[in-house]
C-alpha cells in the first residue's frame, strides 16, 4: 500500500540527511509505527508521504502509483493527518474543524454534516453536545478525539498520525489508544503512526520501524522486535524488562476467562448473600452491579465488618477506575498502580462488568511468558 524506496531527505545547511536511504513497505490495513529518539527523522518521513516535504532522492509509491507524480493537494485530501492538538483551528467550532476536508472536496452540505456527525459519534463525542463548541471548551483528550475524527471524515484509505496522543495524561492516553484500536479494527485503514515511546509502539503497531539518525534499523512485528532485536540500539530501546513489556501485547479479554472469580452481586442483594459471594472468592471482595450488569461499586470483607445496612447498595464503595476488556494487561497494571489496589474491574464499552484482573494474574502471565 505504501512503499518507500531509497528515500533520502537533506535539508539545506544540514550536514547529515534527516532521512537516509529509507526502504519501507507498509501493507494495506496495517498500522506501522515509526519509533526512535527525537530528531531521528520520523516526522520528516511522514511529511514526505503526504508531500509536505519533497524527498531529495528516492521514490514513494501509494497503491502502486508514484506519489511524487500525483497532484500534492489532491494526494493530501486522500491522506488523513493527525498531529498533536495544535492541529485544531481555535476560532472554528468542532463541527467546522471536522468539516474542513469535506468543504475542500466540495461535498454537498447535508452529506458533509451527516459524515461529520457520524465521525464525532464514532470517536465518542456527541455531536449535539460538542458540535457547536470551540476547541478551548474541550479537554485535551477530547481535542485529540476531534483531531482523529477530522482525519477520518472523508474516509481516506491512509492515515498519518504524528504523536497523536502525546499531549495527554497517561490514563487518558491509554483510553484514546484503546478507542483508536477499536475503531481501527472496524475501519482497517493503512496507518503510519509516529511515537518516541516504545511502549506505545508495541501496543499500537502491527509492525514497528525503528529509526535512528535518519536510518531504518529494524522493521518487524512487535513480538519479533522483543524477541530478536537487530542490534544493541534496538535492544536498549525495548529495554531490560522484556517479559514485562509483553504485557502490552496481551489484551485483557484474552486471559479474562481463565480465572475463577465470584459472580458479581447486585445492588439490591442482602448482605448475608453478599458475604457468601465474598467467601467463595480468592480476592476477598465482590463487585456490585445493577440490573443491567453495569458496574456500580465494590464491597470488601472489611466493609461488611465495619458498615451496617440491609443490601449491597447501602455499604458498597465506588470504584475509582475500571478498564475495558480490549485494554492491554499493561493498562490494567497502570490503573492498579495509579489507584494503589491489587485488582481492577473489567467492563465492556457499555460499562457492563466482565470480570476482575489482579496483580497476581499479571505476575503469572509475566512468569509464563518470560
Ligand atoms: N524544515 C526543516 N528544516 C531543517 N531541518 C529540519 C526540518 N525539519 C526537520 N529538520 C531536522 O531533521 C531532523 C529530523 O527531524 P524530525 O523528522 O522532525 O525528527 P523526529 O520527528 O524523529 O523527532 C532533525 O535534525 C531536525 O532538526
Ligand atoms: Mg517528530
Amino acid at each position: 500500500m505504501i512503499k518507500l524506496e531509497g528515500v533520502t531527505k537533506k535539508f539545506p545547511g544540514m550536514e547529515k540527511p534527516a532521512v537516509d536511504d529509507l526502504n519501507l513497505e507498509i501493507k494495506k490495513g496495517d498500522v506501522c509505527v515509526l519509533v526512535g529518539p527525537s530528531g531521528c527523522g520520523k516526522t520528516t518521513t511522514m511529511k514526505m508521504i503526504n508531500r509536505i516535504y519533497e524527498p531529495t532522492e528516492g521514490s514513494i509509491y501509494i497503491d502502486g502509483k508514484d506519489a511524487l507524480k500525483m497532484n500534492p493537494i489532491k494526494l493530501r485530501l486522500d491522506i488523513g493527518y493527525v498531529i498533536q492538538e495544535i492541529g485544531l483551528f481555535p476560532h472554528m467550532t468542532i463541527e467546522d474543524n471536522v468539516s474542513t476536508v469535506p468543504k475542500e472536496k466540495k461535498w454537498p452540505k447535508d452529506k458533509a454534516m451527516k459524515q461529520v456527525n457520524e465521525m464525532l459519534t464514532l470517536v465518542g463525542l456527541d455531536p449535539e453536545i460538542y458540535g457547536k463548541r470551540y476547541p478551548s471548551a474541550l479537554s485535551g483528550g477530547q481535542r485529540q478525539r476531534v483531531g482523529v475524527a477530522r482525519a477520518m471524515v472523508s474516509d481516506p484509505p491512509i492515515m498519518l498520525m504524528d504523536e497523536p496522543f502525546g499531549a495527554v495524561d497517561p490514563i487518558t492516553r491509554a483510553k484514546l489508544q484503546n478507542e483508536f484500536l477499536r475503531i481501527q479494527e472496524r475501519i482497517g485503514k493503512t496507518i503510519v503512526f509516529v511515537t518516541h515511546d516504545i511502549d506505545e509502539a508495541i501496543k499500537m503497531g502491527d509492525t514497528i520501524a525503528v529509526m535512528r539518525e535518519g536510518r531504518l534499523i529494524q522493521h518487524d512485528t512487535p513480538s519479533d522486535l522483543l524477541s530478536s532485536p537487530a542490534d544493541e540500539f534496538v535492544s536498549n530501546l525495548v529495554g531490560r524488562n522484556r517479559s514485562i513489556k509483553r504485557l502490552h501485547l496481551i489484551r485483557i479479554h484474552e486471559i479474562l476467562g481463565e480465572f475463577d472469580r465470584p459472580t458479581p452481586a447486585t445492588e439490591d442483594m442482602a448482605l448475608h448473600e453478599v458475604k457468601k459471594r465474598i467467601d467463595e472468592s480468592d480476592i476477598r471482595s465482590v463487585m456490585i452491579v445493577d440490573r443491567d450488569n453495569k458496574l456500580k461499586g465494590i464491597i470488601g470483607i472489611n466493609d461488611l465488618k465495619r458498615k451496617t445496612g440491609a443490601v449491597a447498595a447501602d455499604i458498597m464503595q465506588e470504584l475509582d477506575q475500571s478498564v475495558t476488556s480490549d485494554a492491554t494487561l499493561n493498562d490494567a497494571l497502570s490503573v492498579m498502580l495509579e489507584v494503589g489496589e491489587g485488582y481492577v474491574a473489567v467492563v465492556n464499552e457499555d460499562d457492563q462488568y466482565q470480570g476482575t484482573i489482579t496483580l497476581g494474574d499479571l505476575l503469572n502471565v509475566v512468569k509464563e511468558e518470560g
